[in-house]
């Protein structure tokens, strides 16, 4: 019996200590952190830095170790300036427990030359084949082709040399190793196959020199934009 009060008593202790202390938070407060501790900007690049978590009472000073390098605005915007290294600080005070706080908190930053603006663009185009000359085309697949006088065209195709007359830019169709029908259920049941497979189909040309391009347009046609929501209503 005296064991048994020992024990309730030891009991009623651990809950008093536990819940009239105050001292164990119903949940730790996150951890301050800034969110990004390093960086590599080219130069006129801007980044946004900010320090997660800050108690609401809260103040950040934000300072860089090199202004001609990068600076850094008073909301945390690093613009980079000049090529080589900076740290950005952030200084963080905020009041605990009656207390005035201070936590500091840095970023190093690389910087790097702009890149080189060769100003050339790219039209990367894929499309289903299409018999060129009218009179031989395929009805059923062929119902969204475009017609240039007797010239028929893929979709893609037209727009493609559209955009890369306009644009003044180099042009250039991906070739699949292995050509697709032109006949609509044909290239249906292979890219039905394919979806399925997850496929990623050879193909027989290559970019040359990928890097020469600034801006790079990829166009290509839809297929089966329905074909994974039947297998989920199917499963
Ligand atoms: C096998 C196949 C499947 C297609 N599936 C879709 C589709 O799910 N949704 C859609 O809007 N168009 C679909 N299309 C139509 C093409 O996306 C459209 O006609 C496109 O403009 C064809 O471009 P192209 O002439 O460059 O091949 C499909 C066409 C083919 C050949």
């Amino acid at each position: 019996m005296k064991k048994r009060i020992g024990s309730i008593l030891l009991l009623v202790c651990m809950i008093i200590s536990i819940f009239g202390s105050g001292s164990i938070p119903v949940s730790a407060a996150a951890k301050i952190r800034l969110n990004k501790t390093a960086v590599t900007l080219r130069v006129g690049e801007k980044q946004r830095l900010s320090l997660k978590n800050i108690p609401k009472n809260g103040k950040v000073v934000w300072t860089s170790t090199s202004k001609s390098k990068a600076t850094v605005s008073k909301k945390g915007v690093i613009t980079a300036k000049k090529p080589g290294k900076a740290t950005i600080k952030a200084k963080l005070t905020y009041k605990s427990g009656g207390k005035k706080r201070t936590r500091n908190f840095s970023c190093r930053v690389t910087i790097r030359k702009k890149a080189q603006s060769s100003g050339k663009t790219l039209v990367v185009y894929f499309g289903t084949p299409v018999q060129k000359r009218s009179g031989q085309v395929d009805g059923i697949s062929s119902a969204s082709r475009t017609a240039e006088g007797s010239i028929y065209k893929g979709n893609t195709e037209y727009i493609a040399e559209l955009i890369s007359r306009e644009t003044k830019a180099d042009l250039f169709e991906i070739v699949p190793k292995q050509a697709y029908s032109n006949i609509y259920e044909t290239v249906r049941d292979r890219a039905e196959q394919e979806q399925e497979e997850d496929a990623r189909p050879a193909i027989k040309n290559e970019i040359k020199n990928i890097s020469q391009y600034d801006t790079i347009y990829v166009g290509y046609p839809i297929w089966l934009a329905y074909h994974n929501l039947i297998q989920c209503t199917q499963a």
